[in-house]
């Protein structure tokens, strides 16, 4: 009796919600499919049923609806540049939407990325700036020279070898983990070896293999790093690369904590010579500075391997931007074993433009990156929306817009050369902007204009 009455109640309270979200809320007016109007399920679906697929199901959806389009029950997804830059850069007025980032950010919850109020946010990026000022990184570019040394010997070396062929994607992961590991911690864990097989390059690559589950079900994060070890891995042994890629980090800030002084033996300052600064009650808790150790190292190396490789892809299939880059970096930096300043590359227009193509089509972050209104944001696209609204517009959409960049499905580094570009580079957000703008922005074009200037 009781369970027939809790199915009975369940039911009218259901189907009450549905009716509420597809006639009474404050977004119904706004055009959508009926899945995502009632249930957040639509956005997990596409997500995990397709391992990131909303994005392709949200620019079939922009083709049908227009230009803005409901994509959840409080969210709306927008398809034009007017919105872009009001969502991103009413950054006080706009916050981070928790259930994304704490989701998406689940292994690392306390980090610059998951902080969601946005002074706490602002002070944690303080204490990160100087090392990603544009000084900190040319002191240290020798290092980054060394390392695409080692990685040209072995790409030189593999070709040599009975079985030539190296797949660039996880050659580049391997050079930007070494790099931005040394970077950031100043030791490295030497992932550049023959055959590009390092295992932790690996665990890396495994521990986002499952990010969907994990952004749509954080709680299988927190047990895997709350609960008894062994245990959990015994039951889901697909955890543990990542098991091992957190303990690796546990390590190295244990000895540090115990050790302060090992900061002042290392080659040069690292990221938690400033994340230790912070004294008394500012000071970063364990949990942060592993969280921002693990962020660092998957920020700053999937995506600057990722924009390489699309870069890379195009010179080679394309013998016209190959030749135009071969010519140009052979007039400039005849010699090649000879290290080469990246202001001086960053000067060089062809391989310039070469560069901001890569960008645009390698996107940065496609996902949407979700915002949420308050009562002080102003219109968004001109659309004056309820606080406690959800407002997202995916960069590619930016990158792809054909009234901006013609012909935008064509890799055409001309496109950047002469003529007025001011609104291709308003339009050009692989790093997003406003106050939430990436933190590594500065450091991009020294190793990315490196490796690309090498390597061709
Ligand atoms: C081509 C290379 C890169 C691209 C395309 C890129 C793109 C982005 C994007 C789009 C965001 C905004 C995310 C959001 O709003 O949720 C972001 C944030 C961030 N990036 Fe990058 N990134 C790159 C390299 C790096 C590097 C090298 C580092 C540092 C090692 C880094 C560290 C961060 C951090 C800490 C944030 C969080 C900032 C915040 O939430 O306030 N990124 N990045």
């Amino acid at each position: 009796m009781y369970l027939l009455l809790f199915i009975f109640l369940t039911l009218v309270y259901g189907l009450s919600v549905v009716v509420y979200r597809l006639f009474v809320h404050p977004l119904a007016k706004y055009p959508g499919p009926f899945w995502a109007k009632i249930t957040d399920g639509f956005e997990i679906y596409h997500n995990i049923n397709v391992g990131g697929g909303l994005v392709t199901e949200i620019e079939r959806l922009h083709k049908l609806y227009g230009p803005v389009v409901r994509v959840g029950p409080n969210t709306l997804h927008f398809n034009y540049p007017q919105a872009y830059h009001d969502i991103y850069t009413y950054g006080s007025t706009l916050t981070k939407e928790p259930g994304f980032y704490h989701g998406t950010g689940a292994h690392v919850i306390t980090s610059t990325f998951s902080l969601v109020e946005p002074h706490a946010a602002k002070v944690r990026r303080g204490i990160m700036a100087p090392l990603f000022s544009r000084r900190a990184i040319i002191e240290i570019e020798y290092e980054i020279q060394e390392k695409i040394d080692k990685f040209i010997d072995l790409l030189e070396q593999s070709n040599t070898s009975p079985t030539p062929s190296i797949e660039m994607a996880t050659a580049y992961r391997s050079l930007t983990l070494d790099i931005i590991t040394s970077y950031c911690f100043a030791e490295c864990p030497n992932t550049l070896i023959p055959g590009f097989s390092h295992p932790l390059v690996h665990n890396v690559t495994e521990t986002f293999r499952d990010f969907w589950i994990q952004r749509h079900f954080p709680i299988v994060t927190k047990l895997v790093n709350e609960g008894p070890q062994n245990l959990i891995l015994w039951l889901f042994p697909k955890f543990k690369p990542y098991a091992k890629f957190r303990a690796d980090f546990e390590r190295q800030i244990d000895k540090l904590i115990a050790d302060p002084d090992i900061l002042s033996k290392v080659e040069h300052e690292t990221i938690y010579s400033h994340l230790l600064a912070p004294k008394g009650s500012d000071r970063l808790s364990r949990d942060a500075l592993l969280h921002e150790a693990m962020l660092l190292t998957g920020a700053g190396s999937d995506t600057i391997g990722n924009a390489s490789y699309v870069g890379t892809f195009y010179a080679l299939k394309d013998k016209e931007i190959r030749s135009r880059l071969f010519q140009e970096l052979s007039e400039a930096w005849p010699e090649k074993d000879r290290p080469f300043s990246s202001t001086a590359l960053e000067k060089l227009p062809y391989l310039t433009a070469f560069i901001k193509e890569a960008l645009r089509f390698s996107v940065g972050v496609i996902h949407p990156l979700p915002r949420v209104v308050n009562a002080n944001t102003p219109s968004i696209g001109n659309l004056k929306l309820p606080p406690g609204t959800i407002v997202e517009m995916s960069a590619l959409f930016m990158h792809m817009d054909p009234n901006v960049f013609p012909d935008p499905e064509v890799f055409n580094p001309d496109r950047w050369l002469g003529g007025e570009k001011t609104e291709m580079m308003q339009n050009l957000v692989p790093f997003s902007k406003g106050p939430r703008i990436c933190v590594g922005l500065k450091y991009v074009s020294s190793p990315v204009s490196l490796m690309i200037g090498r390597t061709i």
